[in-house]
């Protein structure tokens, strides 16, 4: 699967991208949507604005959920429709509502009232009318690690529900806004349907209301948030967006003419990707064996913040395993990717795998200590 021959040109470390995976992911995406025939999904470019990546997503006729004017101008590159995004985020520039307008985006996912003002008033210096849907709070926990739950009450996200009528008057009230919906997002690395099923109660609790006070809104955006398998990417490189889909149309009561909007990132594109990383050291500690690589935090940012875990295989050798420590060469001790694995005995020039790294991954790059952010390379083009 991995084509060792060809990488041992290239610098590393790198990630590599399986396109063939990317596709069969997208189609199954196509595949289970279509079933519905409301249903959009937005690719949150936030995981993995690489252009490569983005181009074979743009194949597959996917929309984009943008966070900042520099992701609307990669998409754009990239080749998306501007009618297709959706741009969220709190805390918008001036400039980045101006591209936005300028580039006649699908719609904004408006946060607070005196966004919405600006957002207004820009609109009207440009003769434009904006069009909106508002980010509301739901309050519903994820089960999830605490730094990417999204929809508690305390967190900084979206407007609060009981403000959400007052704010849809207001928003009807001005010249230059167009309301046209609600949009939500509870958090990431979601793995229980039921998360999902408590966000659709929710969003029909609140339909009602709005109906009852005679509020129609056409645009429901769930946000993303869906899950993949860490633990064992090889047995399920495809996360199953079958039941995902379905726990919406079970549980998510729509009126007519309604749309259903997703915003998935991860299990899109997480699985497809792999950190390739060289032993640069083996140094036999007082207690425990390492493997120092030339990758680390820098490359792959999600154990050293999230305690994340990246399934890593030794794709030079097939010798009887041994425990190692996975470290990099950073000066942070968080610089950790894993500890205490069975690997195959592992020597100095030895390609490592860090899987399950498509998402979040080569983004999230810096380049503290000064050092080369890293390549992605796709598997078309080695
Ligand atoms: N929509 C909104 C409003 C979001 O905030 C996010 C992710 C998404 C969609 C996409 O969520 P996904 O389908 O990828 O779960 N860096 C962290 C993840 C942060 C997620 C931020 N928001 C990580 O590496 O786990």
């Amino acid at each position: 699967m991995y084509p060792l021959e060809k990488f041992t040109n290239i610098r590393t470390p790198f990630y590599y991208y399986d396109m063939d995976l990317l596709r069969q992911t997208l189609s199954v995406i196509n595949t289970e949507t279509e079933k519905y025939g409301n249903y959009f999904v937005h690719y949150a470019v936030k995981a993995n604005a690489n252009l490569k990546v983005l181009k074979v997503i743009n194949e597959y006729g996917l929309g984009i959920d943008c966070v900042s004017g520099g992701e609307i101008e990669q998409v754009l590159a990239a080749g998306f429709p501007a009618n297709k995004i959706v741009f969220a985020g709190v805390g918008k520039s001036d400039w980045e509502i101006e591209l936005g307008l300028d580039k006649e985006i699908f719609c904004f996912n408006v946060e607070s009232i005196p966004e919405l003002e600006v957002i207004n008033e820009i609109a009207g210096s440009k003769g434009k009318v904006a069009t909106v849907c508002f980010r509301i709070n739901p309050n519903v926990g994820a089960h999830t690690h605490a730094n990417i739950t999204t929809g508690l009450a305390e967190n900084k996200f979206g407007i609060a529900m009981e403000d959400m009528e007052k704010f849809i008057h207001l928003a009807k009230s001005l010249k230059n806004i167009q309301f046209k919906g609600l949009h939500f997002h509870i958090g990431s690395q979601i793995l229980e349907m039921d998360d999902f099923v408590a966000l659709s109660n929710r969003i029909n609790e609140l339909q009602d209301k709005l109906e009852a006070s005679g509020l129609a809104i056409e645009i429901i955006n769930v946000g993303g948030g869906l899950g993949i398998d860490y633990q064992n990417p090889e047995e399920n490189p495809v996360p199953n967006f079958a039941d995902y889909f379905a726990t919406y149309n079970k549980h998510l009561k729509l009126r007519p003419g309604q749309t259903v909007h997703f915003e998935l990132g991860r299990s899109i594109v997480a699985q497809c990707g792999a950190l390739i990383t060289k032993v640069n050291y083996v140094k036999e500690g007082s207690f425990k064996k390492f493997a120092i690589v030339d990758a680390g935090m820098t490359d792959l940012i999600r154990p050293a913040l999230y305690d994340a875990h990246h399934k890593i295989i030794n794709l030079s050798s097939t010798e009887a395993e041994e425990t190692y420590d996975v470290v990099g060469p950073i000066c942070e001790s968080s610089d950790v990717f894993d500890k205490a694995i069975q690997l195959p005995k592992t020597k100095r020039g030895d390609y490592l795998a860090l899987l399950s790294a498509g998402a979040y991954g080569e983004i999230m790059a810096s380049s503290y200590n000064c050092r080369k952010l890293p390549i992605g390379y796709s598997s078309d083009e080695l």
